[in-house]
């Protein structure tokens, strides 16, 4: 069984992979029913052991578009408030005949420890300060979509890099597809071993700004700093928050992203926010199409390997091979949609061919 725990771990024909087959269900989603059978029958836990909206929510609607039967674990009302171990929790879970466990936790590393526990397939939604692979993938991908290609490109990624996962993450992936990244911020909140980092490092914003293609500013994380590491937050403001004043310098080709939750008026100005620049709800909407990938390729029949065909062969196969199965269709406006592929007999041969066996 593959888990996706990490972003070092991916191969740069792999992370293109996922991207690829993001592009596909991204499509599905344009749809009046954007629901395909291909996981139907498989069970996806979310395991959040630390609170999130969008990852959760995101991961929760890609499993059910993918007509996966989702079951989600509440930390606050779970056995584990009454002392019971991570591994006994999985193990209970995994008892239950799961075929994906979706993690998030507060320690680096659990995700990897769960897998010694279960054999479901294991994806990190974000540990600790370690990684947060989907995110990475969703903004590989929205910025793929916005400016063609990562390659040459140059990526700011601004603010408490130390603590972050996303950072550590996305530093991995925007590498690996070519890009050149500056960490900005104050030295109190750049890792020890930054040296051994592949980025540059500028102790200010503004002397990059103009020649920027991205500029990623990361959140205030209070939650995961012991003391506070900067004076205030009026003055983080000033000196490293995306102000109006610092938008006006960064170039019209460029991009602004933030991974949210945003603090408005902090890391970004409430203008900046408007501005059309600023990426930051179409990286939410990637995050669907990203997770649908990473659970199709893990948990179906889209498992990556060396050999693997393009994902609209292997899509087109699947569709084929689902043509004859009945529809699993719930939504009342299904009965307006009419399956042309499976009137005509003909075999279906696109993810419309899917969407239509969901919609019949
Ligand atoms: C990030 C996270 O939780 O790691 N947010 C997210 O997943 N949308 C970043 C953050 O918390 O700042």
């Amino acid at each position: 069984m593959s888990n996706l725990l990490d972003i070092e771990g991916l191969e740069r024909r792999e992370l293109e992979h996922y991207l690829e087959l993001a592009e596909s269900f991204a499509e599905v989603q344009t749809r009046s029913i954007p629901k395909v059978p291909v996981l139907r029958g498989k069970t996806v836990v979310l395991a959040f052991f630390e609170d999130s909206t969008r990852t959760r929510m995101s991961f929760d609607l890609a499993a059910r578009r993918l007509s996966a039967d989702v079951v989600n674990f509440a930390v606050s009302s779970s056995s584990t408030t009454k002392g019971e171990s991570l591994r006994d929790t999985v193990e209970t879970i995994s008892a239950m005949g799961v075929d994906g466990i979706v993690v998030r936790h507060s320690s680096s590393g659990a995700p990897q420890r769960i897998t010694e526990w279960t054999d479901a397939a294991v994806i990190n939604a974000g540990d600790g300060w370690h990684q947060h692979p989907t995110q990475a993938l969703l903004d590989c991908y929205t910025i793929r979509r916005r400016l063609g290609s990562l390659e040459g490109k140059q990526i700011a990624i601004c603010g408490d890099i130390k603590h972050s996962r996303v950072a550590r993450s996305n530093i991995a992936a925007f590498t690996k597809l070519g890009a050149e990244v500056t960490v900005v911020g104050p030295r109190t909140l750049m890792p020890a071993d930054l040296a051994a980092w592949p980025v540059r490092y500028s102790p200010g914003i503004d002397e990059i700004i103009g020649d920027l293609d991205v500029a990623y500013m990361l959140r205030i994380q209070q939650e995961r700093q012991g003391a506070p590491l900067f004076p205030s937050v009026r003055e983080y403001r000033s000196l490293y928050g995306l102000t109006r004043a610092r938008a006006e310098r960064l170039p019209a080709r460029a991009l602004i992203m933030h991974p949210g939750p945003v603090n408005r008026g902090v890391e970004l100005d409430p203008e900046v926010m408007d501005d059309e620049r600023t990426v930051v709800l179409d990286q939410v909407t990637a995050g669907v199409s990203v997770r649908m990938a990473v659970l199709y390729r893990l948990l179906g029949p889209g498992q990556f390997d060396e050999t693997s065909k393009p994902p609209e062969t292997s899509l087109a196969e699947l569709a084929a091979s689902t043509a004859s199965s009945e529809p699993v269709g719930e939504s009342p406006a299904a009965e307006n949609v009419t399956s042309t592929d499976s009137a005509s007999g003909e075999v279906a041969t696109s993810f419309d061919a899917l969407t239509s066996e969901v919609a019949v």
